[in-house]
C-alpha cells in the first residue's frame, strides 16, 4: 500500500494525517501550540512552535509506521489563513506570525481604502480589507515597527513558512495568496498597483504556485529528525478553507460546505473569478487550479459555545452540556444569541460588534441557553447563505464539517435554519484530507481532485428540512438580523469600557 500525509497547521494545533491509497486514515497525530495574546485584540504564535510541533508529530507517525517509508509518496499542507511571518534576508523570522483573529489593524484597513480607494480595491482582490487579512498587517508593522520592517526581505503564510523549513522553497500557492489583499485574485498575479499605492516593496511578495506544485523533496535535517525519507515529493497546499473544501469534495457547482469549527464557514464552488460580490462574501482561487469559491465567515462559532462552555459550565464537557437541547424547542424559549463575541466578518464586517442574549427570562435553564447558542451560531452562518442565494445561487445541498457535525440535534437544526438538506460524510477530516487529496493527486494517483474525491469520500448521514421547524427559523432569523443594528450603537458605546 502507498500512503501520502495531509499537515493541517491550524490555530491551537497541528495535525498529520496519513492516508492510504483509497482514502483511509491509517494514522493521525495532533500537537498544539499556544496562542499568545498580550493585549486585547492581538493574537500572535511563535512560527517555531509550528516547525517544532510538526516534526515531533511526524516522528511520531513514522515511528507508528510499520512500512516502508518510501512508500509514503508526498506529502502536502493545509494551513490557517491570513497570518503574516516576515523574513530577513537570511530568511529568519522577524518577529511573531501575527494572526488570522488578530484585531488590531482597523486604522490600516481603512488607510487602504483611502488610498486604493473602495471600489477599485474590491474589484483587484475580490474581498473588503478587512482586520484579518495580511495586507493591513504589513501596514500596521511597517508604520509601528518601522526598524524591524525595514529588514524584511520576503513575506510568507503560515504553511509557507513550514514547508520552507521543510524543503528550503520560499513559494506561496493562490488560495492562500488570496487571503493577502494584495493578490489580483482574477489575473493570478500580485497587485503592482496596490504595493506602489501603498509603498509596499513588490520584492516582499514571494513566488506564486498552484496548490499542486511539487515543490521539491525534503530537505536532509528535516528528513533526519522525523524519520520521513528525504525523496519524499512536497506539493504546495493550500489555504484551510480551499483544503476544507477539496477534502469534503466541494469541486463542483453547486456544491457547498457548512463547517463550524472555532469559526464557522460557508463556502461554495465556483467555476469561475468572474461573479461580482461586491465584497459581501470572499472570493478566494480554489486548491484546484484555476478555479474559485465563494465564502462567508462567521469569527466565533465553535468559539461561541466553548466560551460559554467555559464560563457558564465549565466542569461539564460538551455532551453534558448538550444532552438536553433536543428537548428544548425550536426557538429555545424565546431567547437569541448573536455569536458576535470577537467581532463579527460576514455579513457586518465589523470589529467592534459584541454579542448578546436577547430575551432573557427567570424560567430559562442551562439547556435553553445552550441550544439559543447553537441556534445564534447557526443563524450567524445562514446570513452568509442568503446572500450566495440572493446572487443566484442554488443551495439545496450542504455538506456539513467540524465540530458542529458531531451532534445529530445541531446536523438537523442545520437542515432547518439553511433550509437545505444535510450530508455528513463518513470520515470526515476536512483540511487535512484535502491537504492528503493534494498529495495523491501530486502524486499521479488520479487524473483530478474530483477523481479523488469519488474514490476517497463516503456520504454516511442526511438531514431533510422539517417543514414546521423551517417556517418558524424565517422568523426567528428575522429577528436576529435586527440585532446587529439594534446593538451596534449601544456597542460602540461600550468600547471606552472594554
Ligand atoms: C478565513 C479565516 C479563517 C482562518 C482559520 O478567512 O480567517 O477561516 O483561515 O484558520
Amino acid at each position: 500500500m502507498k500512503y501520502v500525509i495531509g499537515i493541517d497547521l491550524g490555530t491551537s494545533a497541528v495535525k498529520v494525517l496519513l492516508v492510504d491509497q483509497d482514502g483511509n486514515v491509517a494514522d493521525e497525530v495532533t500537537k498544539s501550540y499556544p496562542l499568545i495574546q498580550e493585549k486585547a485584540g492581538y493574537s500572535e504564535q511563535d512560527p517555531e512552535q509550528w516547525v517544532i510541533q510538526t516534526k515531533a508529530a511526524l516522528k511520531e507517525l513514522t515511528t507508528n509506521y510499520a512500512g516502508d517509508t518510501k512508500d509514503i509518496q508526498g506529502l502536502s499542507f493545509s494551513g490557517q489563513m491570513h497570518g503574516l511571518i516576515l523574513l530577513d534576508k537570511q530568511h529568519n523570522v522577524l518577529r511573531n506570525a501575527i494572526l488570522w483573529n488578530d484585531t488590531r489593524t482597523t486604522k490600516q484597513c481603512q488607510e487602504i481604502y483611502e488610498k486604493v480607494g473602495k471600489g477599485q480595491f474590491i474589484s483587484i482582490t475580490k474581498n473588503l480589507a478587512l482586520e484579518g487579512f495580511t495586507l493591513p498587517k504589513i501596514l500596521w508593522v511597517k508604520e509601528n515597527e518601522p526598524e524591524l520592517f525595514a529588514k524584511a526581505t520576503k513575506f510568507v503564510l503560515p504553511k509557507d513558512y513550514l514547508r520552507f523549513r521543510l524543503t528550503g522553497q520560499i513559494a506561496m500557492d493562490y488560495s492562500d495568496a488570496a487571503g493577502t489583499s494584495l493578490l489580483d485574485v482574477g489575473a493570478k498575479k500580485w497587485s503592482e498597483e496596490i504595493c506602489e499605492t501603498l509603498a509596499i516593496p513588490f520584492s516582499l511578495c514571494p513566488p506564486l504556485v498552484d496548490a499542486e506544485t511539487n515543490v521539491g523533496t525534503i530537505a536532509t535535517e528535516f528528513a533526519e529528525e522525523t524519520g520521513l525519507n528525504p525523496e519524499t515529493n512536497v506539493f504546495a497546499g493550500g489555504a484551510d478553507n480551499a483544503c476544507g473544501a477539496i477534502g469534503s469534495g466541494i469541486l463542483s457547482e453547486g456544491k457547498t460546505f457548512a463547517s463550524i469549527g472555532t469559526s464557522g464557514v460557508v463556502l461554495s464552488y465556483e467555476p469561475t473569478g468572474e461573479k461580482d460580490y461586491q465584497g459581501k462574501v470572499h472570493y478566494f482561487n480554489h486548491g484546484e487550479k484555476d478555479t474559485y469559491y465563494a465564502m462567508g465567515v462567521t469569527l466565533a462559532a465553535g468559539h461561541s459555545l466553548s466560551w460559554f462552555k467555559d464560563t457558564f459550565a465549565p466542569n461539564e464537557d460538551f455532551d453534558a452540556l448538550l444532552k438536553d437541547v433536543g428537548t428544548v424547542p425550536v426557538g429555545a424559549k424565546g431567547l437569541l444569541f448573536s455569536p458576535y463575541i470577537v467581532g463579527e466578518r460576514t455579513p457586518h464586517a465589523d470589529a467592534t460588534i459584541r454579542g448578546s442574549f436577547i430575551g432573557m427570562d427567570s424560567s430559562h435553564q442551562l439547556k435553553d441557553f445552550a441550544r439559543a447558542v447553537l441556534e445564534g451560531i447557526t443563524f450567524s452562518l445562514h446570513e452568509s447563505i442568503k446572500i450566495f442565494r440572493e446572487n443566484g445561487k442554488q443551495i439545496d445541498t450542504i455538506y456539513a464539517i467540524g465540530g458542529g457535525a458531531k451532534n445529530k440535534v445541531w446536523l438537523q437544526m442545520q437542515a432547518d435554519i439553511f433550509n437545505a438538506k444535510i450530508i455528513k460524510l463518513k470520515s470526515e477530516q476536512g483540511p487535512g484530507m484535502g491537504a492528503a487529496m493534494l498529495a495523491a493527486f501530486g502524486s499521479g494517483w488520479f487524473d483530478s481532485l474530483k477523481d479523488c474525491a469519488d474514490h476517497f469520500l463516503e456520504e454516511a448521514e442526511t438531514y431533510q428540512p422539517i417543514h414546521e421547524n423551517v417556517a418558524s427559523y424565517q422568523q426567528l432569523f428575522e429577528l436576529y438580523q435586527d440585532i446587529y443594528k439594534q446593538t451596534k450603537t449601544i456597542n460602540q458605546g461600550l468600547m471606552a469600557f472594554r
